[in-house]
């Protein structure tokens, strides 16, 4: 059995202030947890969290370019300066919202990499794939799209598997809706690189909250959360953080 460590990781979106910083901060410099825990806030608050071997720190998006003129776009040298170790790319957001597609989650996955930055990858399926049982095949082309063209990129990204659908919504994917997702996912990639597939993290993430983290954390193929509204609440994220 392969051991992931597990990475509880807070995606706080367009939301969030200094004291929310500070408060996040202080609860989890307060809490012992033997999982990584990465928060992901507003590019520009990275700079305000205090130094800590309690968490790390991540971006929620990069430029596909490493410099030059593209007005309002923040580099991979750029996020790992201010201390990125991690960026999400392909949220559901960003690809419904901003049209990003694989290819350019690829490109950003690329340059983070350059950058000594971790891309979390996100792959979802959406309310109507699901109703018409699309769910593994669309995930498969997702998979395919990044991974099948550059297989090196598995053992350096973590997976977030984030069914479009349950994103804010409240509703959660059953414990089981998601190990069957996870499992898949996992076993699709080891035709690419076995090793790699049975070591990569996958996270889930949808309406994850204290409530139901505990039994989606008991599936043996998901590796960590990817949770949005619940870690706006120092304290919700803090149980979310400390539940084994
Ligand atoms: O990236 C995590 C996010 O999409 C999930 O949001 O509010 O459903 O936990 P939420």
């Amino acid at each position: 059995m392969t051991f992931r460590r597990p990475l509880i990781a807070a995606n706080w979106k367009m939301n969030g202030n200094r004291e929310l910083v500070q408060a996040t901060a202080t609860m989890l410099q307060s809490i012992d947890c033997p999982h990584e825990i990465l928060i992901c806030p507003p590019v520009i608050f990275l700079a305000d969290f205090p130094k800590s071997t309690k968490y790390c720190l991540g971006a929620q998006n990069t430029s596909s370019e490493k410099a030059g003129p593209f007005t309002g776009e923040i580099s991979a040298d750029m996020i790992r300066a201010v201390g990125a170790e991690y960026v999400i790319l392909g949220h559901s957001e960003r690809r419904s919202l901003y049209g990003e597609t694989d290819a350019t989650v690829l490109q950003k996955a690329q340059q983070a990499i350059a950058a000594g930055v971790t891309p979390i990858i996100c792959f979802g399926e959406t309310l109507s794939e699901r109703q018409q049982e699309k769910t593994m095949w669309v995930l498969a082309q997702h998979l395919d799209a990044v991974y099948a063209a550059h297989p090196d990129l598995l053992a350096r990204s973590v997976i977030a598997y984030e069914p479009v659908w349950a994103i804010g919504t409240g509703l959660t994917a059953t414990p089981e809706q998601a190990q069957q997702v996870h499992a898949f996912i996992r076993q699709h990639l080891a035709r690419i690189d076995q090793q790699a597939a049975a070591q990569v993290r996958i996270l889930y993430g949808g309406s994850v909250n204290a409530e139901n983290w505990q039994t989606l954390f008991s599936q043996p193929d998901i590796d960590g959360a990817l949770v949005g509204g619940a870690s706006l609440k120092p304290a919700e994220f803090a149980a979310i953080c400390q539940m084994a």
